[in-house]
């Protein structure tokens, strides 16, 4: 989708303005012995307190994991010697701005570079006109220079309003052919470096979801949670956002197995390499690009 109006660009910077501040406040946080339930649900508060909304659940992937992680609703888990990454999105009125962050508490520095180095590259690169496999071309030589891998089955994305995956997907490797960017389009780049294979698997886990489908339920405790979901506006949610409702667990278990809800398992590096990311959301236009979440 390109953008039409003047205010559909103005909520585009918004959403972009609040992020930029929520992932500063954000990264602070992020301390040995700090509790990671903490910090997501004050990352989430203060994008509420800035006049946006959360546009997924905010990921707070450890080590191996490269996505998809979010505490559970009690969660213990402290931060450790981890490489940590935070990955937020906002929205204002269904304009989105995504962005990620590696906080190092694990003492990687060079692994943190080469994510924050590829999307640089990366954005360098961006005018209308480009083909997205440029894009990942600059992103894989930028990784492999710098002695690592990028993600190879992971993707940046096209933003559309409520929906944070659109096309066209953004490599993060070589390809055979891509996609011409056009100006106005909103795009998120987001190389992830690891110091291992360079592919993810799906791990066991899951604390992120979303609607596949909206269809009648019978059961009131499950009107109940799907009523609780339509808040969300069709974006992913979190198990610990559905707070407070009958039976959670096995509501949302029989909703999946319904085919109403769908999992996003967290996506762990296969050879349980380390893994860091970055990421910003753009508008790509004639001579460049504006960065809305720098
Ligand atoms: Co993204």
């Amino acid at each position: 989708m390109t953008i039409e109006t003047p205010e559909t660009l103005e909520k585009y910077r918004q959403a972009g303005r609040i992020l930029s501040e929520v992932r500063q406040a954000a990264i602070a946080r992020v301390q040995k012995g700090a509790r990671m339930l903490d910090v997501a649900e004050a990352i989430e508060a203060d994008i509420v307190a800035k006049g946006g909304k959360p546009a997924f659940p905010v990921n707070i992937s450890i080590d191996a994991e490269a996505a998809h992680d979010t505490p559970e609703p009690e969660d213990a888990r402290v931060f450790e010697d981890n490489i940590v990454k935070l990955d937020i999105g906002v929205h204002v009125d269904g304009y989105i701005a995504d962005t990620a962050v590696t906080v190092d508490l694990s003492g990687n520095p060079d692994l943190v570079k080469a994510s924050e180095k590829a999307l640089e590259e990366a954005i360098k690169t961006v005018r209308a006109g480009v083909s997205t496999a440029t894009i990942g071309e600059v992103i894989e030589a930028t990784i492999d220079g710098m002695g690592f891998k990028p993600i190879y089955n992971l993707t940046g994305h096209g933003l559309e309003r409520y929906v944070q995956h659109a096309p066209p997907a953004i490599p993060n490797r070589r390809m055979g052919q891509g996609i011409v960017l056009q100006a106005s389009q909103v795009i998120a780049i987001e190389p992830f470096a690891t110091d291992g294979d360079g592919l993810v698997v799906e791990g066991a886990v899951a604390e992120i979801f979303g609607v596949s489908v909206v269809r009648p339920v019978r059961l009131p405790w499950e009107r109940d949670m799907m009523k609780a979901i339509q808040a969300f506006d069709g974006l992913p949610f979190a198990r610990r956002w559905l707070k407070g409702l009958k039976r959670p667990e096995k509501t949302l278990d029989g909703l999946i197995r319904a085919g109403i809800i769908h999992a996003y398992p967290v996506l762990v590096e296969q050879a349980g390499g380390m893994v860091s990311q970055a990421e910003h959301t753009l508008i790509v236009t004639e001579d460049g690009c504006e960065v809305t979440t720098r």
